[in-house]
């Protein structure tokens, strides 16, 4: 993750391309309920959700000049009613979202995100998946978001330019052997 950007503009139809990558994520039931707001003027976002209080002691004034930030929304209700077809009826998830066991609306999120990470990446950007935390209310309704979709995070997109790592960044990959089971039966 990037968190110093450059304040470059991307190139014209940059954006929309990675976009279009993104959407083909993989989504349960072939739900397709990721969407992205685009922010192409990032204050927009950043003054609805930084105080100048809490802006003077930031800790990351690089990831303010990104020039776009994306917000991924998803729809809960879009996953219930497509459940309820008559295909999916037997699994009860079309019930209503506390039916799921694993809510897929944040996984599909995950894939569509990391796809669009990937192809930043590709394309010599970088860029920074963040949460919006307690600011949620504000960004739906100050973006003019539909108000039943939540926000899954942000996604700043920029040429990257130098900068410290975060702290959760100089934690070591955890060894392969620690994160990998391998269901032998008893
Ligand atoms: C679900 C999720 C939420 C994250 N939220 C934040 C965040 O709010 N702020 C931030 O600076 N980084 C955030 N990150 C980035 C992680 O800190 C980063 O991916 C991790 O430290 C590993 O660094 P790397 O992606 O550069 O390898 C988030 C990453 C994920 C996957």
């Amino acid at each position: 993750m990037c968190r110093n950007f450059l304040p470059d503009p991307l190139p014209d139809g940059l954006v929309p391309e990675l976009l279009d990558q993104a959407r083909r994520a993989p989504s349960a039931g072939n739900a397709q309920a990721v969407e992205f707001c685009v922010v192409t003027h990032p204050e927009d976002y950043w003054r609805l959700t930084l105080t100048p209080e809490r802006r003077a002691e930031f800790p990351w004034p690089g990831l303010l000049v990104a020039p776009v930030l994306l917000v991924v929304l998803t729809d809960p209700e879009r996953y219930v009613q497509r459940y309820a077809e008559p295909d999916k009826a037997h699994t009860g998830l079309g019930d209503g979202p506390d039916s799921w066991p694993v809510p897929y609306w944040w996984v599909d999120a995950g894939m569509a995100v990391h796809s669009l990470l990937l192809g930043a990446s590709a394309a010599g950007l970088g860029s920074c998946f963040f949460g919006a935390f307690e600011h949620e209310a504000a960004v739906v309704k100050g973006l003019g978001i539909p108000s039943d979709r939540r926000v899954v995070g942000i996604v700043a997109l920029g040429y990257p330019a130098a900068g410290r790592p975060s702290s959760s960044a100089a934690r070591p990959r955890r060894p392969l052997d620690e994160v990998v089971y391998y269901g032998d039966p008893l």
